[in-house]
C-alpha cells in the first residue's frame, strides 16, 4: 500500500464504531488512494467495548475520556459515534483541538447544537469536518445522481427520497437512547435517518423553501431494562412534503424517514421524475437502477418505458473488486471514508463528497420547520440554509 499515513481514533466503540474499524481494515481494496489510515486509538466510556478492538493490531491506545485523544499529537482524525445529546460538546472540543472529524449524524441534537458546531468550525478552519452519510455511495445511487446531473430529466415534475426501517414494528423491542427525546432529540426519526435522505437532494441543489409535515408517534411506550413500560417519546415516522425552486418553478420534494415501514429493513430510496426522463433506485434491489425514457422498439414504435440497468461494484473511488461484482453497506462505508480522506488531502476532485457541515446544519433547519408545521398544521418556511450563524 502507498499513501500518506493518517492516524485515526474512534470515539464510541458501539455499532458504528466497530463498522468503521472494520472498513478501515479493508483499505487495501482501494486503488491508488492518497492516504493510508491506521486505526490507532479507541475511546469508550464503557471499557467492555475495548475487547472487540483487541483483534485490530494497530490499536495501541484505549481511553475512557475522549479529551485524552485530543491531547495526543499522534492522532490526526477522529470518528465520533455517540449519542446525539453528546455531539455538540465532543465535536466542538475536537474542532477546537484542531483535529479532523468525521462526525456522525445528526450533527448535534438540534439546530442550536449544529450552529454551535458551525461556529467552532468558523473559528478553526484548520479542522476538516464532514458528516457521515454513506448510502449515496452505493454504486446504484451514484448512477442515479450522475443521471440527474447529466440534465437528462429536463424540467422536474417531482422528487422523492426516503430512508425506511422496520425493526420497530416489534413492540417488545426494549427502549434504548435512540427512542428517547432527551438523548435522540425532539426531531426523533428525522435526527436518526434524515441526513441519509436529505444528503442527495441538498447536494443536487434542491434546497426546500417551504414544507408541510406528518409526524407519527406510533409507539408511545417500550419495555425498559426491568421490563416495565417506559415512555418512548420520539417520532417514529416523518413525512416531509416540501418544495424547491428549479428555474423559478416550484418542484415538490417528498422526504420520508420511517422507523416503522413494514417490510423494510434498511432501505434508502431515491426517485426523480422530469418531463424528459426519470430515474429511481432502491437499496432493496441494490444492483438495479431504473431509468425512464421514450424508446422505439422495432415493430412497436415510440413508447414510454422504465428500463432496468444492473450496476456493478464501482462507486466514487476505484477498487480492486471486479467491476461486475455486487456492492453492499460495508462497501458504501469504505467509499465514504475514501471520499472523506481524499477530500481532506485535496485529492477528491469532482467526485461525490461526504455531507458538509453546512448540509448537516441545513437538515436541522428542515427538521425545525417540520416540527413547526406538524404543530401548526400549516406550511412553514425553511430558513435559508448554508448560512454560517456564529
Ligand atoms: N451512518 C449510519 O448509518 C449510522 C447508523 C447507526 C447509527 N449512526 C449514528 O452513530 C452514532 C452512534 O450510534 P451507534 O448506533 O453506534 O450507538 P451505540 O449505542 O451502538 O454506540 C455508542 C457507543 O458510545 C459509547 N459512549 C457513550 N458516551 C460516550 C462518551 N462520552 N465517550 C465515548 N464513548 C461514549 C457507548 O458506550 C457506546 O459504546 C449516532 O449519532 C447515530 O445516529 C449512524
Amino acid at each position: 500500500m502507498t499513501g500518506r499515513t493518517v492516524n485515526v481514533a474512534i470515539v464510541g466503540g458501539g455499532l458504528m464504531g466497530r463498522e468503521i474499524a472494520a472498513a478501515i481494515q479493508r483499505w487495501p481494496a482501494l486503488v491508488d488512494h492518497p492516504v493510508r489510515p491506521r486505526l490507532t486509538a479507541v475511546c469508550d466510556v464503557n471499557p467492555a467495548a475495548f475487547a472487540w478492538f483487541e483483534q485490530i493490531d494497530t490499536v495501541t491506545t484505549t481511553v475512557t475520556d475522549y479529551r485524552d485523544l485530543l491531547a495526543d499529537d499522534s492522532i490526526d482524525v477522529l470518528y465520533i459515534a455517540v449519542r446525539h445529546d453528546l455531539h455538540e460538546q465532543l465535536y466542538v472540543d475536537t474542532i477546537r483541538a484542531g483535529k479532523s472529524l468525521l462526525a456522525e449524524k445528526p450533527f448535534g441534537i438540534d439546530r442550536a447544537a449544529a450552529d454551535a458546531i458551525l461556529a467552532a468550525l468558523a473559528e478553526h478552519p484548520e479542522s476538516f469536518v464532514r458528516c457521515s452519510s454513506e448510502m449515496p455511495f452505493f454504486p446504484g445511487a451514484q448512477a442515479a445522481i450522475a443521471h440527474v446531473a447529466s440534465g437528462a430529466l429536463g424540467r422536474l415534475i417531482e422528487v422523492r427520497s426516503a430512508f425506511l426501517h422496520s425493526s420497530d414494528l416489534d413492540l417488545d423491542k426494549p427502549i434504548n437512547w435512540k427512542r428517547q427525546a432527551r438523548f435522540c432529540g425532539e426531531a426523533g426519526v428525522m435526527n436518526d435517518l434524515g441526513l441519509h435522505a436529505w444528503h442527495v437532494p441538498l447536494r443536487l441543489g434542491w434546497t426546500p423553501a417551504r414544507l408541510t409535515s406528518v409526524l407519527q408517534d406510533l409507539v408511545p411506550f417500550r419495555p425498559g431494562a426491568d421490563g416495565r413500560p417506559e415512555r418512548c417519546d420520539t417520532w417514529e415516522n416523518a413525512t416531509v412534503n416540501s418544495w424547491f425552486d428549479q428555474d423559478d418553478i416550484e418542484v415538490p420534494l417528498r422526504v420520508e424517514t420511517k422507523r416503522i415501514a413494514p417490510g423494510q429493513k434498511n432501505t434508502w430510496e431515491f426517485e426523480a421524475i422530469g418531463l424528459d426522463g426519470g430515474v429511481r433506485y432502491s437499496t432493496a434491489r441494490p444492483k438495479t437502477v431504473e431509468v425512464f425514457g421514450v424508446i422505439s422498439p422495432a415493430g412497436i414504435g415510440a413508447e414510454q418505458s422504465w428500463q432496468r440497468i444492473q450496476v456493478g461494484s464501482q462507486s466514487v473511488w476505484p477498487t480492486v473488486t471486479g467491476g461486475i461484482f455486487e456492492s453492499g453497506f460495508s462497501d458504501a462505508i469504505l467509499q465514504m471514508w475514501a471520499a472523506f480522506l481524499a477530500e481532506r488531502e485535496g485529492a477528491l476532485g469532482d467526485r461525490f463528497a461526504c455531507a458538509t457541515p453546512e448540509e448537516a446544519a441545513a437538515t436541522h433547519r428542515i427538521y425545525e420547520a417540520a416540527l413547526a408545521a406538524h404543530a401548526s398544521g400549516r406550511t412553514e418556511l425553511v430558513e435559508p440554509v448554508g448560512v454560517r450563524t456564529a
